[in-house]
């Protein structure tokens, strides 16, 4: 008899299957396949990420599965059908684009559904399951991870979307988080399998201050962050529509900065630094941050910047964050 799981993941299997079938083959999944294209899909990239639509209906893919012999339970468990209060089911999923959700395996494990028309909510995940943990799993890492080694570096994106649009333009080691915060399981993950996380985040506000967050916790466990923030307030995938792989590859990729450099800029922000009460705190704002910092190259890169720019000794300020250092000990 088969294990439990494995059955679970045959499922998703067959629906990845049966949902991209709709999508690629069928009158069903014209409309679907039209926003697809429209937004910049090729074929390739819904073959190699096996996108798919999840039918309209009520109860499509609960025929389909159970007429496979899987059962309301099993199906219910997985969060692929709901049960009513009179005890009859309906699909989660109906009318929507899917994205199946692999686990490091390879295996299908969950799906997102984005809604292509109107209505809420823009994209309806599978619920946590023995398979499908957000906390652990980062979308793409299965096909990314032989290149987030070879590169020891990692592309860490907000939106999966962002992530299947940065693959097509180059970015081969590209992840993404499932809609939630990152996790320390996230890092350590990822941590196992290079020395440098990219963060490519979205460049609005929420955006930016995520970066600050993640940035703490991913330098925190001893990697290097740096920092690729596409300069419209767009995210990378509306980015690349607008401007093109090449452009998004040169100036996104090839233009990031340090998180230390990111962090001076966004300290900037709303501050008279001509003012010199808002200078000393700039000052020692970033004084702190270089206290953090674990390399003694880049402490020393900093202090230097931060010397020449308001003409001060390197001494004194070597000074000042060794004692910042002490303090904070
Ligand atoms: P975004 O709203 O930035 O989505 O959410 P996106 O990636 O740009 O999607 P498109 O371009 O509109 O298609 C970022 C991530 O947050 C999660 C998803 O994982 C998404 O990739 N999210 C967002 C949800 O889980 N549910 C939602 O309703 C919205
Ligand atoms: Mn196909
Ligand atoms: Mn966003
Ligand atoms: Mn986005
Ligand atoms: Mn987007």
């Amino acid at each position: 008899q088969p294990k439990k799981q494995d059955v679970m993941i045959d499922v998703h299997e067959l629906l990845r299957k049966f949902y991209h079938h709709l999508l690629v083959n069928t009158k069903q999944g014209q409309e679907a396949l039209e926003y697809l294209y429209q937004r910049g899909f090729t074929d390739d990239t819904i073959e190699e990420f096996q996108i798919g639509y999840a039918p309209g209906g009520w109860d499509k893919s609960l025929k389909f599965l159970t007429g496979r012999g899987y059962e309301e339970p099993l199906l219910t468990q997985l969060g692929l059908i709901i049960r009513r209060e009179d005890g009859t089911y309906f699909d989660r999923f109906r009318d929507r684009i899917m994205f199946p959700i692999y686990n490091d395996k390879g295996n299908t494990v969950a799906f997102s559904g984005r809604m292509f028309k109107e209505g809420e909510p823009k994209y309806l995940n599978s619920p946590e399951t023995v398979l499908f943990q957000k906390s652990q799993l980062l979308y793409n890492f299965h096909r990314s991870r032989p290149s987030i080694r070879k590169k020891q570096t990692a592309v860490l994106f907000e939106g999966f979307a962002d992530c299947i649009s940065a693959y097509r333009a180059g970015v081969t080691n590209g992840v993404a988080t499932m809609g939630t915060a990152l996790t320390d399981n996230h890092i350590q993950l990822l941590k196992r399998n290079a020395e440098r996380i990219v963060l490519c985040f979205d460049s609005d506000d929420a955006g930016k201050e995520a970066v600050l967050k993640a940035g703490e916790m991913i330098q925190r466990a001893g990697l290097t962050v740096e920092v690729a923030l596409v300069p419209d307030g767009k995210d990378p995938d509306e980015y690349i529509r607008k401007h093109g792989p090449e452009k998004f590859m040169h100036e996104v990729i090839d233009g990031r900065q340090t998180f230390m450099a990111f962090k001076m800029e966004k300290f900037r922000i709303g501050k008279n630094l001509e003012i010199e009460g808002e200078r000393l705190a700039y000052i020692e704002k970033v004084l702190t941050e270089i206290s953090l910092l674990q390399s003694p190259i880049e402490k020393e890169m900093y202090l230097r910047r931060l010397a020449d720019e308001f003409a001060l000794s390197f001494d004194s300020l070597k000074q000042q964050e060794r004692q910042i250092s002490y303090q904070m000990k």
